[in-house]
């Protein structure tokens, strides 16, 4: 799509719902010409949070305003909180008070929070409007922004109201990420640390050489790492839009991960990405256990995860309350369990990652009562 050769295009190839994935600096200053031939009327609603607006929304909007774009603006409250019906519904309201019309399509400005609740958004209002991501966070950069998974949480757990609704552009600029606090920065390069376990034992070499200097903030290691995540996941997703087969690799961590952020109340006492990082050391525990995994792989994950600053255990965050059982039976209740099994994303070594939904629950309770004993 560009043809600036400071900028990596990756598309999503998805037949008429296929799309780009920009990648770059400065993408944000010229988001307007990006936008503006993808939409159908000259005018946006721009959705973001009360940190990003702080900071990022004075460059979308002058971008905007270049390229003859007339956009409203809703600010929602920055936080995970905001990810539910009822501030869903204020989102709709304030959408539809300010007459959008099909043809007005929706900007995703901001982290995963306000890419699903406004990809959402745009699922159901007039029956599908268009949106654009820009992602401001790593996590959002190298995961959510992709694949069209949107949605809110409900009382009976994450992401459980939603629906498929793929972007019509991603603009990943990764300037953006200079304003990231380390702790969340971190959280998502658990994620992108994910695409090397799961799938390309080179990318995870690569990051074990060079992740320092990308955590240190090193712009082009940055932007190497979230084109390579995107390139994996815009293949999976290509390959399995709907998540039946392939695209269930992508949970790698994330069912034993749900399990510890369900016991700390999904709280900020555990991010999710800091959560898949210590799923992913207990999915390759589990993997050794099994003898279906070389030991040293199981080690080499989780030193790098160490190094970088990520948790791998959970010393210092169990309480006395938690216990193998109590965690197993939230992993039951993750939404991938079938018959009282859940389903795992496990590794034969680096890159090599499968999914089971055969591996007894005592297996996994011995993972699980190990990692409590420290
Ligand atoms: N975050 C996992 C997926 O998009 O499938």
């Amino acid at each position: 799509m560009d043809t600036r050769d400071d900028i990596d295009t990756q598309r999503v190839e998805l037949g008429a719902r296929g799309y780009d994935i920009l990648i770059g600096e400065d993408l944000l200053a010229a988001a307007g010409t990006y936008i503006r031939p993808l939409v159908a009327q000259p005018r946006v609603a721009v959705v973001t949070d009360t940190n990003v607006a702080q900071r990022w929304l004075p460059a979308l909007e002058k971008a905007l305003g270049q390229a003859n774009i007339v956009h409203d603006t809703i600010v929602l409250p920055a936080g995970e909180h905001t990810k539910d019906l009822a501030h869903l519904e204020d989102l709709t309201n304030r959408l539809l008070d300010a007459r959008i019309e099909r043809a007005t399509a929706l900007i995703a400005l901001g982290g995963g929070v306000v890419g699903d609740i406004t990809g959402f958004a745009a699922a159901i209002l007039l029956r599908g409007l268009d949106f654009v991501h820009i992602p401001t966070t790593l996590l959002a950069q190298v995961d959510s922004s992709v694949g069209g998974k949107t949605g809110i949480n409900t009382r009976h757990g994450k992401n459980l109201i939603g629906a498929f609704h793929q972007p019509r552009l991603v603009l990943a600029d990764v300037g953006t990420l200079e304003t990231l606090d380390q702790r969340h920065f971190l959280a998502g390069y658990a994620e992108t640390v994910k695409y090397g376990l799961l799938g390309d034992p080179q990318f995870f070499a690569w990051l074990e050489t060079k992740g320092a200097d990308l955590c240190a903030g090193d712009r082009q290691a940055r932007r190497h790492a979230v084109r390579a995540s995107c390139a994996a996941k815009a293949a999976i997703v290509a390959d399995d839009e709907r998540e039946s087969g392939r695209r269930q690799l992508l949970n790698l961590g994330h069912t034993f991960g749900h399990a510890l952020e369900a016991q700390t109340g999904f709280s900020d006492a555990l991010l999710h990405g800091e959560a898949v990082a210590i799923g992913m050391v207990l999915a390759f525990d589990l993997s050794v256990r099994l003898g279906l995994c070389p030991p040293g792989d199981a080690r080499r994950a989780r030193r790098h995860l160490a190094e970088r600053g990520l948790p791998v255990s959970l010393t210092g965050l169990a309480g006395p309350d938690w216990t193998a059982d109590g965690l197993f039976s939230h992993m039951l209740h993750d939404k991938k369990a079938r018959g009282g099994r859940p389903t795992l994303v496990l590794a034969r070594g680096i890159g090599q990652a499968f999914t089971t939904s055969e591996v007894e629950a005592e297996s996994v309770r011995t993972v699980l009562d190990d990692a409590l004993k420290g």
